[in-house]
């Protein structure tokens, strides 16, 4: 299984830093080149691999951790995802008041989801505050929770063993027309940081 975290700026360096804690190997990628992203590799360790967009993008699992609005231009050159696990860090957002940006009520992720031809997506990673996110998820009793929720209960599974395997208490929220309301910029459970005792 390979991984991948595209975007190394707030959200994507707290991943890259618990797949570095836990030593799950990763690319990292950016839309400056690998370059720019050595000096966290440097950081963190080997576990962190700068890589090419492209090749990032091919990886088993990817997660998008990139501006909501940068999305389409990120994965425009994936046209067919082949079934493989597309995670949506995002939150779409209207900076200029910091609200929820207005969508016609749709699920943020489902407009992901458009952009993302055969992939299944999984909604997760994006109530946290980085500075959570980048903290240590486990010990002390317990682990910190995340939310997931997918309109496919193989890939929310998918991802439950990856959140796990990073020290998370993974919780399903359901469909993302759903649960995934609940946990998308807006509701109930945007930036709220639950720990699972253990
Ligand atoms: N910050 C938070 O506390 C927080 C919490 C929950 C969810 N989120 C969500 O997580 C996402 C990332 O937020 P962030 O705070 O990490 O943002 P950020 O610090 O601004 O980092 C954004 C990253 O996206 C990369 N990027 C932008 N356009 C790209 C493109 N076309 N191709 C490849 N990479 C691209 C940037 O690349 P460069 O480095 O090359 O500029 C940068 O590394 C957003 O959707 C945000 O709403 C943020």
């Amino acid at each position: 299984m390979t991984y991948a975290i595209i975007g190394s700026g707030a959200i994507g360096t707290a991943l890259a830093r618990q797949f570095a804690r836990k030593a799950v190997p990763v690319f990292v990628a950016n839309s400056r080149g690998p370059a720019s992203v050595v000096p966290l590799a440097e950081e963190l360790g080997p576990s962190i691999q700068p890589v090419d967009l492209a090749i990032a993008l091919a990886a088993d699992i990817v997660i998008l951790a990139v501006p909501f609005a940068a999305v389409a231009d990120a994965v425009a050159s994936v046209t067919n995802w082949s079934g493989r696990i597309v995670i949506d860090a995002t939150n779409a957002i209207n900076f200029a008041d910091f609200s929820p940006a207005e969508l016609g009520g749709r699920p943020s992720s489902d407009i992901i989801a458009d952009l993302l031809p055969g992939a299944r997506l999984v909604k997760a990673f994006n109530t946290l505050p980085a500075a959570v996110l980048a903290s240590v998820p486990d010990g002390e009793g317990g682990h910190r929770t995340v939310f997931v929720s997918s309109n496919d209960p193989e890939a929310a599974g998918t991802f439950a063993a990856l959140a796990e395997k990073l020290g998370y208490a993974p919780i399903n929220l359901g469909r993302i027309d759903e649960g995934g309301r609940l946990a998308q910029f807006g509701g109930p459970l945007t930036v709220h940081s639950l720990m699972k005792e253990d």
